[in-house]
């Protein structure tokens, strides 16, 4: 096996990005994140794009600031598939924590699924600590491009950032 070293930076995720986002989720997934690219325009929310030299998507995710004052909330953060557990969501939430902390907060906060212990490992390894559980729902596009309404459980976390 030969290792490759991708040098990847983080740049705010643009509209002509999301032709390239197909990864990230289905069609009513990219034109919810349409909308918050709306709303990253009069600052309400940062929506993050990590890329390699190509500068074409590998990651993206949000921080929401209207959540609750004083708060980055992180949100819709993903990995291309085949590169996962490659380090490259580690970047992206220390990319999303900076651009917390350049508005001059402190707090950054997270729900992660209950069905999802791998993200949740990560950010406890990553300083999130629990602090309760909430539940959530959003509507899902299914193959044939009906939509479904999914109902989760989370558990929400938070970290104190340096
Ligand atoms: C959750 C998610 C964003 C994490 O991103 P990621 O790039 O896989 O995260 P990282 O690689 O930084 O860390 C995850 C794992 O990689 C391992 N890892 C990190 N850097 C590594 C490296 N350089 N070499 C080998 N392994 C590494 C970590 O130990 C960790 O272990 P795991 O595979 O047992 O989970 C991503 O997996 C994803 O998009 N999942 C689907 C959508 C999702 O669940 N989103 C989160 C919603 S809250």
């Amino acid at each position: 096996m030969t290792d490759v070293v991708l040098k990847l930076s983080a740049r705010d995720l643009l509209h002509a990005d999301l032709a390239s986002c197909g990864w990230a989720g289905s069609d009513h997934h990219l034109a919810g994140v349409a909308k918050q690219l709306e709303r990253a325009r009069t600052g309400e929310v940062d929506y993050l794009a990590v890329c390699p030299g190509t500068d074409i998507p590998v990651a993206k995710g949000g921080v929401d600031y209207q959540v609750k004052e004083g708060v980055g909330t992180l949100w819709q953060l993903a990995v291309h598939p085949a590169l996962q557990s490659c380090g490259i969501g580690t970047f992206l939430v220390e990319a999303a924590e900076l651009r917390i902390r350049n508005r001059g907060l402190r707090q950054a906060e997270l729900a992660v699924e209950e069905s999802n212990p791998r993200a949740h490992a990560l950010y406890r390894r990553l300083g999130y600590v629990a602090y309760g559980r909430e539940p959530d729902a959003w509507d899902e596009q299914r193959p044939d491009g009906s939509l479904r309404r999914y109902e989760t459980m989370c558990t929400l976390m938070r970290k104190e950032l340096s």
